[in-house]
């Protein structure tokens, strides 16, 4: 093919802004065809010309000149952007079920989901026709006045969650005939947990001071000084927010140390420890603050029965147990809610949930026990978007498809199909008793899944980008599975070959 005729027809597939260059390297006629194989799939007059060129195209080592152009771009747009995330560069166009696709048309299988965000897959038709369905009819009113979407999203809500149990009534279960827990909206996780801990904290103060509870039986100033029961306790590797509150309970000190001091009164020990429990957990403490699977710490799954004994000690104190879903709950372990995992007589007072509420809308909220939420009044808390009627409507479309106990089965049966392929991709790199290895351990539940490594991942996450696969890291040396919850098997699969090729060439 000579040099005019290609110009003239790599013309046609310039793809998202990014034009396919022709030029001569050395004395060798050559194509920048982007990454070929990774053209939209919907594009196919762009692909099967992009096939012809690639078969035209002479192989060797081309520097990728849409590469630097990409690149250049980020460095620009980088300018005018706070340094908060180290970010790879390219720049993601658009999504489709289990795959992202760059402005290069290079396309990913991604198993971040957008950190646990995109349960139904990326541009989901129902859930996009609900947004726009939405945005023509009602966009905000804020909470000074009830819509139909606010509320029918926490009737299904607070009602599915009242049925994820057959029985128990401990915490948000109790009473559970005669009265409902309550919601309360938010625009994100952590505003969820600096919520919870505002609701922790008026309860702790109304039950020191009500005499409903018997208190300074081993701290006499607090019987003379309720508002001395503010302490908060959490657990090492736990994750909680950026926002001061939530950092506070967010044991770490990478994230933490930068921003001292910050809200006094928190205690920490380790997770999955109950040795230490009634120490640090005592009647100064108004709230528990626990993920029942440790998302970012490293997808660390807690034992049933650490979570019974810090139950049993919150009732013990008369402090909150919140229970943090905000990355397990929501159908990502093949229950409605983490915490359905264990038995029912370890249900929190307070659940915190967020992510994937509306795939990617941003909402979030806190289920409140009838109990914790009678002493929260008008005026105690607040939000301008909280309950947004555009995030009501699509999170009633999600939650409606997350809930359903067909699908939760399916999120069951393929993690165990996940995990079981990933042990066995993991196997020739497993540390065997004194044998070192690369590889410590396959864990987590449902569609949450971690491979530990004996070192920081991240060379494993960087290659993984270039096989076409996005990974998220998690603690100190985990790499994180997280995929769309409507992930096929055959994806599973794909994942699987992309994740050994990776280890083959990173171990
Ligand atoms: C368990 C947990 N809690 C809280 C948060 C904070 O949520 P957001 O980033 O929506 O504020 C996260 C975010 O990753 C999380 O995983």
């Amino acid at each position: 093919m000579i040099l005019g005729q290609l110009a003239k027809r790599c013309s046609r597939i310039a793809y998202n802004g990014a034009a396919v260059k022709v030029r001569l390297a050395g004395a060798q006629l050559s194509l920048n065809v982007l990454t070929i194989r990774n053209f939209h799939d919907s594009d196919k007059q762009s692909l099967s010309l992009a096939q012809e060129l690639k078969q035209d195209s002479v192989s060797g080592p081309i520097k990728d000149q849409a590469e630097t152009t990409v690149s250049d771009q980020v460095a620009e747009y980088s300018k005018y952007m706070m340094n908060t995330y180290t970010r790879p560069p390219m720049l993601v166009d658009h999504g489709k079920g289990c795959y992202v696709y760059d402005t290069k048309g290079n396309k990913y299988l991604d198993m971040t989901a957008g950190i646990a965000v995109l349960a139904l897959g990326h541009g989901h038709e129902g859930v996009s026709k609900v947004l726009y369905e939405q945005s023509k009819k009602l966009n905000h009113v804020s909470n000074l006045f009830f819509t139909k979407e606010v509320c029918e999203l926490a009737k299904d809500v607070i009602e599915k969650t009242m049925s994820s149990y057959k029985e128990g009534n401990a915490g948000i279960y109790e009473d559970r005939h005669a009265s409902f827990p309550k919601i309360f909206f938010t625009n994100s996780g952590t505003e969820a947990t600096e919520g919870a801990l505002k609701f922790a904290r008026k309860y702790g103060k109304h039950i020191a001071s009500s005499g409903t509870m018997k208190v300074g039986n081993s701290d006499p100033t607090l019987a003379s000084d309720p508002n001395l029961k503010y302490h908060f306790h959490c657990f090492t590797g736990s994750f909680h927010g950026r926002s001061t509150g939530a950092l506070a309970v967010t044991s770490n000190p990478k994230y933490q140390t930068p921003f001292t001091p910050l809200i006094p009164g928190v205690t920490v020990s380790k997770f999955n420890e109950t040795r230490e429990l009634s120490s640090f957990i005592n009647e100064r403490t108004c709230g528990v603050i626990v993920e029942p699977i440790q998302g970012e710490g490293g997808i660390t799954e807690a034992t049933e029965e650490f979570l019974k004994a810090v139950r049993k000690r919150c009732d013990q104190v008369g402090a909150v147990l919140i229970y943090d879903e905000i990355q397990c709950g929501l159908g990502r372990t093949g229950k409605l809610w983490g915490h359905n995992n264990y038995s029912p007589e370890c249900s929190p007072d307070i659940i915190t949930l967020a992510k994937p509420l509306a795939n990617g809308f941003p909402i979030g909220a806190i289920i409140v026990s009838d109990k914790v939420s009678q002493v929260i009044k008008v005026g105690d808390h607040g939000s301008t978007f909280g309950g947004n009627p555009l995030g009501c409507a699509v999170g009633k479309y999600v939650f409606a498809q997350i809930s359903d106990s067909a699908f939760l089965s399916q999120v069951q049966e393929k993690g165990d199909y996940f995990k079981k392929e990933l042990l066995k991709a993991v196997e020739p790199y497993m540390a065997k008793g004194s044998s070192s290895g690369a590889i410590v351990e396959v864990r987590g539940k449902g569609l949450m899944l971690g491979v530990e490594f004996t070192e920081a991942p991240s060379s494993i996450v960087d290659k993984a980008l270039t096989n076409g696969l996005l990974l998220v890291a998690a603690g100190r040396n985990t790499i994180r599975f997280l995929p769309p919850l409507i992930i096929e098997k055959s994806e599973i699969d794909t994942c699987i070959q992309l994740f050994k090729k990776t280890l083959s060439e990173t171990l």
